[in-house]
């Protein structure tokens, strides 16, 4: 296949090059085996105490409030509701049927105008 001495002068350069860095790479790596580097051992571990802010809270009180709490605390916080931007009627309604219809909270029917009434004003209140 190799007719060319040329060809055969590189493979054989290309042999002495790879054995020669093989030479040169294979006890450095032994060594660094041999010999981690040194761990810093000028440092201590200590526990530290943080307060959360809580993320339990029910929705601040209000007419539809309750309704709120009943409907809308089962998989997340009422601050996931409180701290949206400004949104209109017509937006939050979306919502409140994008997690009935797609996340499929169990929404009671009689509690709907509380929670839409909520959500719509809460906001101007701010
Ligand atoms: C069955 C579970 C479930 C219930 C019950 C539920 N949600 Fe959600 N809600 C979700 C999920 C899941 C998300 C998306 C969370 C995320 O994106 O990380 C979400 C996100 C939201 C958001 C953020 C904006 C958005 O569109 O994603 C708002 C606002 C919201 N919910 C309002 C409500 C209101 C109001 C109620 C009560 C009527 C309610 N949720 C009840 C599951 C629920």
């Amino acid at each position: 296949m190799i007719k060319t001495p040329r060809a055969t002068l590189g493979l054989i350069l290309l042999a002495l090059t790879l054995t020669l860095s093989l030479l040169v790479s294979l006890p450095l790596a032994v060594q660094a085996a041999d010999n981690p580097p040194a761990l810093p051992t000028d440092f201590a571990l200590h526990s530290e105490s943080i307060t959360l802010p809580s993320n339990f809270d029910p929705f601040p009180e209000g007419p539809g409030a309750e309704a709120m709490n009943r409907n809308c605390l089962t998989c997340h916080s009422a601050s996931m509701v409180l701290y949206q931007p400004k949104l209109s009627e017509a937006q939050w309604e979306g919502i409140v049927d994008k997690m009935v219809d797609i996340f499929k909270a169990p929404l009671i029917p009689d509690d709907r105008d509380a929670i839409l009434d909520y959500l719509t004003s809460f906001q101007k209140a701010e």
